[in-house]
């Protein structure tokens, strides 16, 4: 069957009740038949019951489906994306360790390397995406992480590459795959050892939904996450599980759709005289297009535009009265959004362009009414002129 067919047949827990949708057991306390049951219960904890905080029916189902998913044996879910991310980083390293870490990573995985891994004494070297990462490796260098594209700046990663020469100094590597969601990028298969993905955005793709993922291929691993897990207290709720199985299901018709729509916008934009530049993988002019082809099957939703310098008032007008696009930043909904960024103060030195940065998420609008918004957001960012009122 094909993993389209499998995600709207995924198994139910044996009940009595045959429904097409998936469970919702709410629960703290599990109880147990036997005194000797109930004091065995923390071995059951990788696989059974234990307690509501641990796993539940929705949790066990949304697990399976993700580790499958993302070609891997096993899958843990956490309560937002940052959290997979803080989760990795805490169940491989200690005191005295090296990360590396792309300058092009999302933000706050930035932040939390200084603010939060430096202090527990965890240091975290910067990377350009687009370099080798061999001179930053030591013997101290334990995890590498990998964000194909970058947050904002779409630079695509050689991931196989990094992946060959962490490996051979001895670090394991983590992946951010949030973008392309397992349908467009599948890590594991790429020799990743820890596929992340913010639920949050594509997968549960309703914006109602803060969860995340991390899939593994090794028993060790997942026990190891586990147990960090247990220690941090990280649980999700059945409610959200039911939520996003429900995404699930949906997720491919939902991808084809806003890769379409994404390419529409972004070729139409790349003809615009106020759009200096198009960030943009599957476009082929693109520094990482050959890359992206390699190793793509999906090009998303999200991608940047370089707009020619302008007043600040002028790039307020162009996204603030847009009639479709709304401005936010979290993305993979089914919404169209615009997020202005301030690259110099997300990415310090390491990015030198000054042109201003727009990042637009694709949603399930017709194209035609979001290319209508976008011409006259462009018009008024030539113009510096308001949208007239309705
Ligand atoms: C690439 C990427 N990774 C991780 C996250 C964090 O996900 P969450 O918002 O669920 O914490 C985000 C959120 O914007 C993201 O864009």
């Amino acid at each position: 069957m094909k993993l389209q067919t499998r995600l709207l047949h995924l198994p139910k827990p044996d009940l009595p009740f045959n429904s097409l949708s998936g469970p919702i057991h709410r629960g703290t306390t599990i109880t147990f038949d036997t005194v000797e049951e109930f004091s065995k219960r923390s071995k059951v904890y990788y696989d059974g019951y234990a307690y509501g905080l641990y796993a539940h029916p929705a949790s066990k189902a949304l697990c399976a489906a993700i580790a499958e998913l993302e070609a891997g044996t096993r899958a843990v879910l956490t309560p937002s994306g940052m959290s997979a991310l803080t989760l990795t980083n805490l169940s491989v390293l200690k005191t005295g360790d090296e990360m590396l870490l792309p300058c092009s990573a999302y933000g706050p995985a930035r932040s939390e390397a200084n603010a939060f891994l430096e202090p527990l004494g965890i240091r975290t070297v910067t990377y350009d995406p687009r370099q080798s990462i061999a001179p930053h490796l030591t013997s101290k260098t334990k995890l590498v992480w990998v964000e194909s594209p970058g947050s904002f700046g779409m630079e695509i990663q050689d991931v196989p590459e990094i992946v060959a020469a962490a490996h051979a100094a001895g670090a394991e590597v983590a992946s951010d795959g949030t973008w392309a969601s397992p349908l467009g990028f599948r890590a594991l298969d790429h020799g990743v050892d820890y596929a992340i993905q913010a639920l949050s955005k594509h997968i549960n793709g309703h914006s109602d939904v803060l969860m995340g993922s991390v899939a593994v291929k090794s028993e060790n691993r997942y026990r190891r996450l586990r147990d960090c897990m247990r220690s941090l207290g990280l649980g999700v709720s059945p409610d959200d599980c039911f939520l996003t199985l429900r995404g699930l299901a949906t997720l491919g018709a939902r991808l084809k759709q806003q890769e379409e729509t994404a390419l529409v916008l972004a070729k139409w934009l790349a003809a615009r005289p106020e759009v200096s530049a198009v960030l943009h993988p599957a476009l082929p002019d693109d520094p990482g297009h050959a890359i992206w082809k390699r190793d793509f099957t999906s090009s998303g939703s999200l991608f940047s535009i370089l707009l020619e310098p302008g007043p600040a008032e002028n790039l307020a007008a162009f996204l603030e009265d847009m009639r479709v696009f709304r401005i936010g930043a979290s993305w993979g909904g089914l919404h169209s959004l615009l997020a202005p960024a301030d690259m110099q103060a997300m990415r310090g030195n390491s990015w030198t362009d000054t042109r201003p940065l727009v990042r637009l998420n694709a949603g399930l609008e017709d194209v035609a009414d979001l290319l209508a918004d976008l011409e006259e957001g462009l018009h008024r960012y030539k113009s510096g002129s308001r949208a007239a009122a309705e």
